[in-house]
């Protein structure tokens, strides 16, 4: 490998830019030249690749969002679209390329490499939806936000004695919402791979819970079961609770990432430019039971990740009654 090109792809999260720079410094560090790509396989596709050096990367550790900017790139997903990224690769000498994003900027990646481009994909997304992996960059930074967007909330609606339903980010999946649960101290959390209380259970414990003399009720609903301005409506009508219904929405993919973040970031992207520099491709680094490691690339699409049960159990356990 001579020359390790980089790029951001689907929804951003914090810790991309550590990852940048860590996968620039050490690919850098062992000799290489390294292109960035801007836009994800959009800037791909267009040539918007340009040389990075040891400076492009500074000050950015720190930064949220991604200095590559990122895309969602429909005209990568047919197969016309991968020939020509693999040709735009060979025009700028491109042999090597780290990609960071989740399943969809895999597939892309796996692609590649079919068409004989090394590629080595780093899970970055606040979803933590991808299998292979107990940790994807920018989970922590986006649990801490949404934690400390919800105290607050809890604060004001103490005060008013209301109901509050906040609905938290992750796609199809649950675990930002799970972890808010617990470390919010919620009432209710609904997610979307589990049997959820049904509504009118639901409107029992907030009639139950005002009896007893509690000043709020905190529902925590995951963005993949939704309904929440609904819910919100049905709950005031029926028990006459003024209730709030609130979206953090793209408030959770912000800001400047945690230590964790920027630690698993510079791990895995210097993870990353040392499997390429050994000859692997079609690789995803992944962090499993305390290790950096790293799966085939099919394989790790073809796994499933389920809601630790242990932790939904103590989120139910701790649910005020
Ligand atoms: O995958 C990250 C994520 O923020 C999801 O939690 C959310 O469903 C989606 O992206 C939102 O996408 P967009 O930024 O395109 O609205």
């Amino acid at each position: 490998i001579n020359t390790i090109g980089v790029l951001t792809s689907g929804g951003d999260a914090p810790g991309m830019n550590a990852v940048i720079r860590a996968v620039v410094r050490t690919a850098l560090a062992r000799g290489k030249k390294v292109m960035g790509i801007r836009k994800g396989y959009s800037g791909l596709l267009s040539g918007d690749i340009f040389e990075m050096d040891s400076r492009s990367v500074s000050d950015a550790i720190q930064r949220g969002g991604t200095i590559l900017q990122t895309a969602r790139c429909k005209e990568f997903m047919t197969e016309e679209g991968q020939k020509r990224g693999a040709e735009m690769c060979q025009v700028f000498g491109i042999d090597g390329l780290v990609v960071i994003g989740g399943d969809g900027s895999f597939k892309g990646a796996e692609r590649l490499a079919h068409q004989g481009i090394n590629t080595i994909g780093i899970p970055g997304t606040i979803d933590l939806d991808i299998a292979c992996t107990d940790y994807t960059i920018g989970f922590d930074t986006a649990v801490n936000t949404a934690m400390e967007a919800i105290d607050k909330i809890r604060d004001t609606s103490t005060s008013h004695e209301r109901c509050s339903i906040v609905e938290v980010m992750g796609r199809h999946a649950g675990y930002i919402a799970l972890w808010c649960g617990i470390v919010n101290g919620a009432e209710e959390v609904f997610l979307p791979e589990v049997e959820n209380i049904t509504q009118d259970d639901l409107i029992r414990r907030i009639l139950e819970n005002k009896k007893k003399g509690k000043k709020h009720n905190l529902i925590i609903m995951a963005e993949g079961v939704g309904g929440t301005n609904e819910l919100a409506e049905k709950i005031q009508r029926i028990t006459g609770i003024e209730t709030r219904p609130t979206i953090l929405g793209h408030l959770q993919r912000g800001g400047s990432p945690s230590a964790l973040d920027r630690y698993h970031a510079s791990m895995m992207g210097a993870a990353a430019v040392d499997l390429l520099c050994e000859g692997k491709s079609n690789r995803v680094v992944a962090f499993k039971n305390g290790e950096y490691m790293d799966f085939d690339i099919n394989e790790a699409l073809a796994m499933e990740k389920s809601i630790p049960p242990r932790a939904r159990e103590v989120e139910r356990l701790l649910e005020s009654r």
